[in-house]
This record gives C-alpha cells, structure tokens and sequence, in this order.
C-alpha cells in the first residue's frame, strides 16, 4: 500500500516522475480533467483548520472523476468527541473510503494511522512535524518558476519550530546537488536541531541568520511563513516573534530581478499587499500548483505508482 507520510520517503528519481505527472496533471485539468479515478472515494480527515490543502485535494479527487467524503473540525464533529481513538476512527473509515487524506495536531499522527489503515494515507499536516504533500508542491513550484533546484540559495524566514512545511521542505531540498540554506528566524522559534541534524549528515551547507535584509539580496528563493500564534506555549512568546520579519515594497527592492518568494499561506501580516503585483511573488502560483502535485499523487496511491511502499525507514 503507498502511504504519503513524509519527505524523507522520496528519492530524485521519484521526484523528477511526480513532477512529470504533475505537469501531466495540469494539462489535463485545463482540459477538464481525466476520469482516471472514476468510482473512488477519498476521505478528507482535518482535525485542524485548512482552507488550502483540503480543496485542493478535494478539486485534485473530483478532477479525475473521483468523489469526496468529508469532515472538517473532525476533533468536534466526529466520534473523536465522544472518545474514539484514532486508530478505531481510520480502521472504520478504511472500510469507507479507497484513500484518506488526514491533517492531526499531533506529530506522527499520520504514521500511526498508516499503521492501521487498510487504505493509502496521505499525510497533510501532523501538528508540527512534517507536511509532506505542501513540500512537494513548494519544491514543484521552484523547479517550475526557476527552471531547476540544483544550486539554487534558498531562504526560510519565520516560524522554523513549529512551521512543519520547512522542516519537509529542507528533508527535499537536501536530495539536490549544491542548494545552500539560510534559516532566518526569531529568536524564540529557530530551525530544529533534527533538522540541522538531518542537514549536517547529508552534507548539506546552511546558515542560521538574523538579518533579513541581507539575506534578501543574495537568494534565489525567498520563502515566507507565518508566526503560528496557536502553536505557541504562551500570548508573550507569539507576541515576541510576530512582526519581527516582513516582507514589503523596500525588502522587494533588495532582492534579485530573477527571484522569487513563496508562502504556504495563509499569511497573517508578514508578506504586505502590496508586494502581491510584483511578478516574484509567487505564492499563489505556488498554491494552484497543490491541485496539480496532488492530482499525482493520488493517483499513485491508488494506482500502484512510484511513492514508496516502505515506511518502516520512517519509523
Ligand atoms: N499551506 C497550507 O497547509 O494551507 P492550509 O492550512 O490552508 O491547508
């Protein structure tokens, strides 16, 4: 069975296959979609908000003649509330649905649930660990916008503890030749040492900063997220790092003609308006790009394809 639980599970190869199919994808969509998925179900499981991963995997499923169950809030509006444990709610659901898409609070939620789930499982979000499936359509979008990953000197600016999609997003850019990494953060929400860890053992060269500016006018990538208030242990230590980096007209002036800058989104302040018309401001290419990436992976979850079947390395 293919689970999507984690950056780590890809190689190159299978990322250069993904990328085709999800360029595949694309002009596919535009011409109304494929009926590939005819017949099957995918279950959305959130038990935290999303606006982008949840619509973009449910217009992903509906594009390619599949159908969609739902639930939103599932922390209140399943039978988690009544005391249902994880694992009794996917062994159930298995029986329901031919794929389930889960988002949980809690780090490793989506190994766990792999663990029992009869069908593929796709893990989009698990608390602050890994958000494999926006990773992927982050790394889409810098092979797209830029023409290529090799070499590129990539920024990441903002919630580095508890901003689960820069921890994947580095697990992939580590698999490519020559990508430098500078880690710009407040001081109370660095870059994990597992993943510095992870950085060091492959040999990967990266730089923990805390000049913005600076940095802006030498990467190629600058990419952007949100100070997560609800993941905060405390309102004073959110408010010591809100506000402390923000992207705007001045900051924009600094960086390369040729350079882009993304965000998972949402955003909550740090990127202004006004930088929305500059033609590097990428984010929202970067976001329709999720329907493609994710239109190829379910259809390699449930069509036998390429996304590894072994999860025990991740265990
Ligand atoms: N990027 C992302 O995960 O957005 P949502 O929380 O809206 O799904």
């Amino acid at each position: 069975m293919y689970h999507v639980l984690s950056a780590h599970q890809f190689d190159r190869q299978q990322l250069d296959e993904l990328f085709k199919t999800a360029e595949i994808m694309e002009f596919n969509a535009r011409k109304g979609g494929l009926n590939l998925l005819g017949g099957k179900i995918m279950a959305a499981l959130f038990f935290e908000p999303s606006t982008r991963t949840r619509f973009s995997f449910e217009s992903a499923m509906m594009r390619l003649g599949g159908t969609v169950i739902s639930t939103e809030n599932a922390a209140q509006f399943s039978s988690a509330i009544k005391g249902e444990t994880l694992e009794d709610s996917i062994r159930v659901i298995s029986s329901y649905a031919d794929v389930i898409v889960m988002r949980h609070n809690e780090v490793g939620a989506a190994m766990r649930a792999a663990k029992v789930a009869t069908v593929p499982v796709i893990n989009a979000g698990d608390g602050a660990g890994e958000h494999p499936t926006q990773s992927l359509l982050d790394l889409y979008t810098i092979q797209k916008e830029l023409g290529r990953v090799d070499g590129l000197k990539v920024a990441m600016v903002g919630d580095l503890t508890y901003g689960r999609t820069v921890h994947s997003l580095a697990y992939l850019l580590a698999k490519y030749q020559g990508v430098k990494l500078y880690f710009v953060a407040p001081e109370s929400c660095p870059i994990p040492e597992k993943v510095k860890a992870f950085l060091d053992e492959k040999g990967v060269e990266y730089f923990e900063e805390t000049d913005l500016e600076k940095v802006a006018e030498i990467v190629d990538v600058l990419y952007m997220t949100r100070i997560q208030k609800e993941r905060f242990p405390t309102q004073s230590d959110y408010e010591r790092a809100a506000g402390v980096y923000k992207i705007d007209p001045p900051l924009l002036d600094r960086m390369k003609s040729n350079s882009i800058i993304l965000h998972p989104l949402p955003r909550a302040g740090e990127i202004a308006p006004e930088v929305d018309d500059d033609p590097r401001a990428a984010y929202f290419r970067q976001a329709k790009n999720g329907v493609y990436i994710r239109m190829a992976l379910l259809a390699y979850c449930l069509e036998e394809g390429m996304v590894s079947r072994d999860t025990t390395a991740l265990e």
